[in-house]
């Protein structure tokens, strides 16, 4: 063994016991004469190496699952029970901040579960908490995954098997999305805890695999998602693609929409949104699609004394209250709300921090209460760049949102409403000094369909 083969083992094992660092490594190797090729193709190698190690690690905790057959229990509620950290049922969680959260060992942080009945299996949230400093585990998951910043700064990092490291910032108010399967580690920067809150598809994944390993240790790369573009986790012009999805908006105003397709917002709170009177008098939204996920997302403000259409759809639609005050009912049968059995009645009263998920195919309407206007992130089934008919009917009846259920549609116009509904309103506003902005009931708003 001549001198530069013995250095370049030293130096090697040095690399691999963390000795030095990859920029150390690459100055030397280039100083003794190999070619920078050389350099990035060994730190490559080298890379996957310890790559393979954490995923054995990996797969030795996941192997330890297995999903009881001929149960009650679905294989999400299975695997979620033996990760032992809290999980939050019902139709709803009064404030996603206060929610109690337990040491998460898989993920390093900790954590809890949001398994809300209206979800009905096929989507569900998590959230997690990061003291400063802190990062989670590298985690790696063949489902997909939209993330809010309820509080806090810092950073992820997400990166291909083998490869570099791509590193982006977020704070309060964020929204982003490691895309699918790929590693990812989170981190806090700021000065105080930071809570994130997750939309994911894991219980459908979960239900349809029942194979921890499969979904979080599985080597296939999503290239057409996800292949390191610089601009991946920014806003720019480039991200306002095709028209606004049915769901949302009425057909005369989706010409004017444009949908943000990219794998960050540095603020959904500052986002300019679009008309969308179709859902509400005095509606606004934009909707987005976070590194080029099925499961979508999108924000909704309306005005202070005003409330949204009814409308109803399919399972999983899981509102995210951002700012302002008010209330949502939500029923079964029939269109007259005070028609409906009360146990297929619900009412939720919200603020920032309320999360809630309409049950299945029940009418749903919201209300704004108080003296600002008040918004909601609502991550659905909602079909706008990828239409999916699974969910429980999820982007067909979605696309029902905006017609009157008098033409085969799943909205209740204003003229169609329960007068109770106005009665109970025009009670909340006046209890809380709020004039009422809305059209005469008995008009109704112009509507395209009218
Ligand atoms: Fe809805």
């Amino acid at each position: 063994m001549d001198n530069g083969e013995f250095e370049m083992r030293r130096l090697l094992a040095k690399l691999v016991n963390g000795g030095i660092s990859r920029r150390e490594f690459a100055e030397r190797a280039l100083g003794m004469g190999f070619g920078l090729v050389t350099a990035e193709s060994i730190l490559d190698t080298v890379a996957a190496g310890q790559d393979r190690k954490k995923r054995a690690a990996v797969a030795r905790e996941t192997e330890a699952f297995r999903a009881e057959p001929f149960s009650q229990k679905t294989p999400y509620e299975q695997w979620m029970a033996q990760e032992r950290v809290p999980i939050h049922t019902g139709y709803f969680v009064a404030n996603v901040r206060r929610l109690e959260v337990k040491p998460w060992e898989r993920v390093g942080a900790s954590g809890a579960f949001i398994d809300l009945t209206g979800a009905e299996g096929t989507d569900g949230a998590y959230v997690l908490d990061l003291d400063p400093g802190k990062s989670t585990k590298p985690q790696r998951y063949l489902f997909e995954e939209a993330v809010y910043v309820l509080d806090g700064e810092g950073e992820t990092s997400v990166w291909h098997e083998g490869r570099s490291k791509h590193t982006f910032k977020w704070k309060k108010g964020s929204m982003f999305s490691p895309p699918l399967n790929v590693w990812r580690q989170h981190t806090s920067r700021g000065k105080a805890k930071a809570r994130l809150i997750s939309f994911t598809d894991l219980p459908l994944m979960m239900d349809i695999f029942h194979s921890a390993e499969f979904l979080f240790n599985n080597d296939f790369v999503f290239r057409d998602r996800y292949n390191y573009q610089p601009d991946y986790f920014t806003v720019n012009e480039s991200k306002l693609k095709g028209g606004g999805s049915a769901a949302t908006f009425g057909e005369e105003e989706r010409a004017a929409v444009r949908i943000l397709d990219t794998g960050l917002v540095p603020d959904v709170n500052a986002l300019e949104l679009y008309e969308a009177k179709s859902r509400g008098a005095k509606n606004k939204s934009i909707e987005m699609v976070f590194s080029d996920n099925v499961l979508q997302t999108h924000i909704s403000e309306f005005e202070t004394g005003s409330y949204k259409r009814a409308h109803r759809h399919g399972p999983g639609s899981h509102v995210l209250v951002l700012n302002g005050i008010g209330y949502t009912l939500a029923w079964k049968e029939p269109v007259k709300y005070s028609e409906a059995p009360k146990d297929r009645q619900v009412r939720v009263d919200w603020t920032d921090g309320t999360l809630l998920v309409p049950p299945d195919r029940w009418f749903h309407q919201h209300f704004n209460t108080g003296e600002n206007s008040a918004k909601y992130m609502a991550a659905t089934w909602i079909g706008g760049k990828y239409f999916v008919k699974g969910m429980g009917g999820g982007g067909r009846t979605h696309r029902l949102n905006t017609v009157s259920v008098h033409q085969g549609g799943n909205m209740i116009d204003y003229a169609d409403e329960d007068p109770m509904v106005r009665a109970i309103f025009e009670e909340e506003t006046r209890k809380h000094g709020v004039r009422v902005r809305m059209p005469d009931r008995t008009k109704g708003e112009p509507h395209e369909k009218h």
